[in-house]
């Protein structure tokens, strides 16, 4: 079948790019001899982590212990969840770690402490990594002195929890205004969990890892000295972020939405059937603040964006396109191919997604962790 006689709007990933990406993410991290631990909450598809697994990923990320139990029960034997997982959670992660390896993070005493009470009880060890804020400010400790070794120390000191090491995600990056911006996140980044590290082993504390993770900012982190693992998601598939940071380039984005044209209400304005159930309603990022919901392919083969339309305004299940030029040879009933701003709550918002080489459907993929936020 061609995607073209899909109903629309469809979620496509082009097998070529996909693949080509997780090649050369993996090829990257082995030539740093740095692990990669892809984090699986961008594409949510079981087969989609196997084929990082197979290229030499040291196991996944999973933002909920939900969308975890997925993994597991797919057969991924290493899932590290870099989300402050609240020991309200024991039963399911204690379940969980029945069925994988499991790591989580810890920022916090009480929790630290919360976990330490529920390993002990059930005569368990669990693996932690103690979340550093690098500065996008969300979770994790203040890495300064005296407060963040004194976090370490006590959650070395807590019997039941294996402290690895220190894990970060540059989040911040993603409001970088330039390529030299975004490199000193990375190297920030790292140099703060160094510095954390060297005081910790000095203090006899044993940091085997230092995991960072970021699309825009892995290809920077991962020269980084003492860096041992990376964590990016979004590189599966690219988007239109990821293109504006520099990342990829507009023909490694795997993930496009097909769409149709509904309306035509002026010539200067089209109207498309993927609102914000499909795109999303997450604004654009990058180094040149771009326009818009995500951009329309200028073709249906997604190789070059049409640089006269905007899609201005989103509703539930229209995307409203102003046409720059003021007129347009697109006309209701017409498909286009959208770059979304972020892939990874899109994929959220589908049951399945179609596989395609060219204009070729070759497979239905199931998002089999879609919705799993629990
Ligand atoms: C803790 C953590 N690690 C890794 C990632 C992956 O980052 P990216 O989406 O930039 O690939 C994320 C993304 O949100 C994250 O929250």
């Amino acid at each position: 079948m061609l995607f073209t006689e899909l109903p629309t709007p469809q979620v496509l990933v082009d097998r070529t790019r996909l693949l080509a990406n997780l090649d050369r993410m993996q090829a990257d991290a082995d030539a740093h001899r740095v692990r990669l631990r892809p984090h699986a909450k961008t594409h949510k598809i079981p087969d989609v982590a196997r084929w990082q697994m197979d290229r030499g990923a040291v196991g996944i990320c999973c933002a909920k212990i939900g969308e975890a139990e997925v993994f597991a029960d797919a057969g991924i034997e290493d899932i590290r969840l870099p989300y402050p997982v609240n020991p309200r959670n024991a039963s399911r992660l204690l379940a969980l770690m029945d069925r994988c390896r499991v790591s989580i993070i810890v920022d916090h005493p009480a929790v630290a402490r919360g976990w330490s009470e529920v390993m002990r009880a059930a005569g368990r060890s669990l693996d932690v990594l103690i979340k550093v804020d690098v500065g996008s400010h969300r979770c994790g400790i203040d890495p300064a002195p005296p407060a963040g070794l004194s976090f370490v120390r006590l959650v070395s000191g807590l019997p039941g929890l294996r402290l690895r090491g220190l894990l970060s995600h540059a989040g911040h990056g993603y409001g970088a205004e330039s390529e030299r911006a975004l490199a000193a996140v990375a190297r920030d980044e790292a140099e703060m969990l160094r510095g954390l590290g060297d005081e910790a082993r000095r203090d006899g504390i044993s940091i085997e890892e230092i995991s960072v993770g970021a699309t825009p900012t892995a290809r920077f982190s991962v020269a980084e000295p003492g860096v041992t693992e990376l964590r990016p998601g979004t590189y599966a598939y690219f988007d239109r972020t990821q293109v504006a940071f520099g990342a990829a380039r507009l023909d490694d984005c795997a993930l496009t939405v097909l769409a149709m044209v509904v309306s035509k209400p002026t010539p200067d304005r089209i109207v498309l059937d993927c609102g914000s159930k499909t795109l999303t309603n997450d604004p654009p990022h990058g180094y040149d603040h771009p326009r818009g919901f995500g951009a329309v392919f200028a073709n249906l083969d997604a190789t070059s964006i049409a640089a006269d339309l905007a899609i201005d305004r989103l509703s539930e299940e229209h995307a409203v396109v102003t046409v720059a030029s003021g007129s347009t040879p697109l006309e209701p009933g017409d498909l286009v191919r959208v770059l979304p701003n972020h892939v990874c709550p899109v994929s959220n918002l589908v049951d399945c997604v179609r596989l395609i080489e060219g204009r070729q459907v070759m497979e239905t993929m199931t998002v089999a962790a879609r919705g799993k936020i629990a």
